[in-house]
Parts: C-alpha cells; structure tokens; sequence
C-alpha cells in the first residue's frame, strides 16, 4: 500500500471510530442517566478564591492513609485575598440535591472532583453558627440510620470541618441513592460560613481516596442500579452574564451534543485522583512541558501549573511578579487579544486554550488563569523547595473545564475530552 493510501486507509478508521463512538455516547444518553442542572453564585461581589497552602491539601490528599485528609477545596476556605475582584465569571460550581425521606431536606453541594466523600452540614450547627445556611436534621427522616464515627477534614490553611458518620437516602435529580454514609459536619470556622455558598460537598472523585473507607456516592449510584455505566460527565458554563446556568453534571453517560467531535480517551497515569499524563503543553511555540502529571479538580478555581512553567506563561503574558495580588496574576486587558494560545497535548490530540478561555474578567479586572502551588522566585524555582512531586503537577480546574467537556470514567479508569460546543 502506497503511503498516501496508508493515510486514507487511517483516516476513514478514526472516522469510523468516531462515528461509532458517537452512537454509543448518544445510545448512553438515552439509556439510564440524568441530567443535573449546575448553577453558580449569582452574587458577583464574591471572593475570588485564593491559593494559599493549596500545597498542604495536595500533599495530604496524595496520602490517603492519614484519617485527617485536606480536601481540594481551597474554594472559601484559603484566606480571603484582600482585593476583592468583582467575580462575575464565577469560579464555583454547585447541584441542589436532598437529605432523608419522606421529607426531602434540600440543600445545594459543591461539586468537587478532587475528593470523594458527600458532606453536609447538620441542621443544628445551621441554626447556631452558619444561619445563612441549610441543613441536615436526623430526627426529621425515617430512613435515617445511626452511624457517630468521628469524621475529620482539613482544608487549606488551618480550617478544618468537624462532624460524624451517618447514614440515610440521598437524593440527586430523581436518584434517590439510599443507605449512603455521609458526614454531618457540625464544627466549621466561621468564616467558611461566610463566606460559601454551599451547605455542603459533593466528591465525585475515586473510592482510592474516600476517607474512613466511606462507600462513595458514584459507586453506591452505580451498585444500586440507579445509573447503568460507571461514567459521569462535565459541562462547565462561564457565560458571566448567565450566572444561574453553570452547566451540566451529567451522571451515568456523556451528551454529544455538548461537545464537538469525538471524545479522546485518556487511561488514568495513577488510581487516587483523577489524574492522567498530558503529552504536552506549549503557549505560542514554546514548550511547558512533555509527559506532565495533570489532576482535573473541579474545586480549584484556575490552572495550577509548576514554577518553570508558570515563568514562561508569564513572560509570553507579559506579566511582572509586580502584578501579582493575593495569588493570582493582573493583565491589562486591552492585550488579551493578542496574546498566544495555549495547546494541551492529551492522547496525541491537541485542546486549545485561548486568551478568553484562559484569561478572566472581572468586570475590567483581567486575571490570568494560571497560578503555582507555592510560590516561585524569580529564576522559575519553588520557594520552599522540599522537592517534592506536587511541585510538578499540574492541576486542571474551573478554567479548563470551561473549555474542554470532559467525561469521567470510574470503571475502566478513564478520563474522555472533547472542546465543548
Ligand atoms: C454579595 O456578597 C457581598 C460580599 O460577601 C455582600 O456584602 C452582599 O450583601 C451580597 N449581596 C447579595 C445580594 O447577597
Ligand atoms: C439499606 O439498609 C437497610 C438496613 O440495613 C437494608 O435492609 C437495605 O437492604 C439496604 N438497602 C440497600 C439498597 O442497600
Ligand atoms: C450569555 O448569556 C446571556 C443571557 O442568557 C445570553 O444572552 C448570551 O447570548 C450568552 N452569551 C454567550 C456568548 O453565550
Ligand atoms: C472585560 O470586561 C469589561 C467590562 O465588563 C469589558 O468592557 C471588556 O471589553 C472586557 N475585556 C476583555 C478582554 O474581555
Ligand atoms: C531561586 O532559587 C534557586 C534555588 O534555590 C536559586 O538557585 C536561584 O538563584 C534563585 N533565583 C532568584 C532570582 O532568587
């Protein structure tokens, strides 16, 4: 066979592939799933998130044996940046879901695919402490069974939530999943309070890092026949003027009409968190990166990237150290048109970031939406350097999903990506 019947030959394989794959994703649509409305914080006076001892959580979440673990959610609870940056694009990401039967106790939950236990605040701890708050009262539901294991969860820098163990009917959508062990948190610091808008968490992530061994909310999803593929997937919203409308959380398959062309499929690189290995990353034509570990947190706000890189994207950026403010990077505005794509190499397929998928705007503020873990000297260099891995990790979050849909897989341990429609 000539080479260019070779091509052809290739062609019509990825073609047919596609097409094939297509079928399956629009059959999935169709057979047991649901469809969960995401929303956003509508008050666009709130904190932009910030990062501090983001590191801490990381490297506590890697460790799973320890009974306390940090969660991804550095969301409110990371101090709060002293700029407060108008957030009309909105960097956080809920579902109204239910506690307890008859009565259905709403609430609305962070959706967070960066830890794997459900949360939520107990009705007592609502009305002393957190009033702007909903909760979840025991007495009030007839499937409601006893568990008190203490349960413990450290966030970024010293918050930590405080709770225990039951166990009664959680509903999402129409899923009601029954017998799902959750924590009723009842001690929190104040401020987190404040500061949220959820009364409490949803961790979409992998059994591996579920603490106390808590079954998870997908797996007893799946076990109870509620979904029939161990799949759910992400459409990410960031229309600003559109707060309400945050996208989809779709439980159980993929929708093809949210994404554009055929999904890349990506074998996890380690089983804790949803983590892959990324071919590549560039800004412009400059490299960032060959084989880099990447971990999808729908709970951080931006894309974390490592120190040496985080200079290059900076400099192609045009950013100074001097425009740095609590964590995140200004830009001038009237120059993000101009500035480079960023292309991620994942599965030999590139995604595109572009300046408005990457940059956010905050009614005239413009902020980069790439960070570091700890923080970098002037040479690309962690300060604090203990040489760890977590400083070469890249963390997709918020601003990645805005661009890609990407579909989870936790029974073959797959990741699937496609730019969104
Ligand atoms: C929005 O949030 C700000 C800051 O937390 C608060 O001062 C303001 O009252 C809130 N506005 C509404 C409408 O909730
Ligand atoms: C839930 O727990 C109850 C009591 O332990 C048990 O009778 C029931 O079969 C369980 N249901 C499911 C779906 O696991
Ligand atoms: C954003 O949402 C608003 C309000 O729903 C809509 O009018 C507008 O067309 C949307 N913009 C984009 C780019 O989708
Ligand atoms: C940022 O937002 C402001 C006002 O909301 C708008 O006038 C400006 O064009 C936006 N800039 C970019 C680069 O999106
Ligand atoms: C950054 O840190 C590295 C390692 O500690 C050091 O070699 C380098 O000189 C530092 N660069 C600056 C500009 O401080």
């Amino acid at each position: 066979m000539q080479s260019s019947q070779k091509l052809a030959l290739a062609l019509t394989l990825v073609l047919i592939w596609c097409l094939a794959q297509s079928a399956v994703e629009s059959r999935r649509r169709w057979r047991k799933s649901v469809h969960l409305k995401l929303h956003r914080e509508a008050n666009h006076t709130k904190i932009l998130k910030s990062f501090h001892n983001q590191k801490l959580r990381l490297k506590e979440k890697l460790s799973p044996t320890t009974d306390v673990a940090i969660s991804s959610l550095t969301a409110s609870l990371a101090s709060v940046a002293k700029d407060n940056l108008f957030n009309s694009h909105n960097t956080e990401y809920y579902v109204t879901a239910s506690f307890g039967t008859p009565e259905a106790q709403k609430v609305t939950l962070l959706v967070d695919t960066a830890s794997a236990n459900l949360l939520v605040y107990t009705s007592e701890f609502v009305s002393e402490s957190c009033t702007q708050h909903n909760g979840y009262s025991s007495s009030e539901s007839q499937t409601y069974q006893a568990n008190g294991s203490p349960f413990e969860i450290q966030f970024a820098s010293q918050d930590v939530l405080k709770g225990f163990l039951s166990t009664d009917t959680f509903t999402l959508g129409d899923l009601a999943v029954r017998n799902q062990t959750f924590a009723e948190i009842n001690s929190a610091p104040v401020n987190l309070c404040k500061r949220s808008n959820f009364d409490g968490i949803l961790g979409l992530g992998l059994s591996q890092i579920a603490l106390d061994g808590v079954k998870t909310p997908l797996d007893n999803i799946l076990e109870q026949g509620l979904i029939d593929e161990p799949i759910f997937s992400l459409y990410v919203n960031r229309n600003a003027s559109d707060a309400s409308n945050g996208g989809v959380l779709l439980l159980g398959g993929a929708d093809p009409t949210l994404y554009s062309g055929c999904l890349t499929y990506v074998p996890l690189s380690k089983v804790g968190f949803w983590q892959i290995t990324v071919g590549q990353v560039a800004i412009g034509s400059k490299k960032l990166c060959s084989n880099c570990q990447a971990i999808f947190d729908m709970g951080t706000s931006l894309i974390i990237v490592p120190c040496p890189a985080l200079k290059i994207i900076n400099r192609k950026l045009g950013i100074k150290e001097a425009d740095k403010k609590d964590g995140v990077y200004i830009i001038d505005c009237s120059k993000v048109s101009r500035l480079p794509n960023v292309v991620l190499n994942i599965g030999w397929k590139d995604f595109t970031l572009t300046p408005s998928d990457y940059v956010l705007n905050y009614s005239g503020t413009c902020v980069s939406g790439f960070s570091s873990l700890s923080a970098c000297n002037g040479s690309g260099t962690p300060i604090n350097d203990d040489g760890d891995d977590l400083n070469n990790i890249w963390v997709f979050g918020d601003v990645f999903f805005g661009a890609i849909f990407t579909l989870f897989d936790f029974g073959l341990k797959l990741v699937g990506m496609a730019p969104k429609v």
